[in-house]
């Protein structure tokens, strides 16, 4: 299966397409959260590891916010909004430099910790073109 990156141009704002509703049934909370578990262990192994947080328990709670938003948005309770308010997720991205070799390096992560969930490739597929696409969005500097 290819797990392709798209390439967009600064500031574009591409259509985002949910996962498919299967994703969440398939996979449950518990394996969401093991999924994006594995994508922040990978991140602090990464070049772009400085974007995250050095304290051990602060990356934990890193981890329970980004894994309550892909709940919700997967179609599960709405833990994020819950926890944080409104996602608002470009504002929040803001006060890290997110360039396109780092978003590159996010969905690369990704790529391993996704694959390791060993759904159906529909489901792979679809949970990947939304990260795919809408990690574009968060992309807020050149270099
Ligand atoms: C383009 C690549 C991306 C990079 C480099 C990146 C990086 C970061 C960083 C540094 C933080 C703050 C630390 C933390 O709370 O983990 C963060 C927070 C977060 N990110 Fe991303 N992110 C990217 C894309 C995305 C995407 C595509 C989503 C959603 C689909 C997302 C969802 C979140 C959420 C929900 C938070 C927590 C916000 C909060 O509650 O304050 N990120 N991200």
């Amino acid at each position: 299966m290819e797990l392709k990156i798209n390439t967009y141009p600064l500031g574009a704002r591409p259509e985002v397409t949910k996962p498919h509703p299967d994703f969440i049934n398939e996979l449950g909370e518990a394996g969401i959260r093991t999924m994006v578990s594995r994508h922040y262990d990978l991140l602090r192994q990464s070049s772009i590891k400085h974007l995250f947080p050095e304290d051990d328990q602060e990356f934990e709670k890193a981890k329970i916010r980004s894994a309550d938003f892909m709940i919700q948005i997967c179609g599960g309770p709405d833990y994020f909004n819950q926890n944080r308010g409104r996602p608002m997720l470009i504002n929040r991205h803001n006060p890290f430099t997110i360039t396109p070799e780092g978003r590159v390096t996010w969905l690369e992560c990704y790529r391993i910790a996704l694959l390791e969930t060993k759904l159906p490739e529909y489901l792979i597929l679809s949970f990947w073109d939304y990260i795919n696409v809408f990690s574009s969005w968060m992309v807020n500097s050149k270099e």
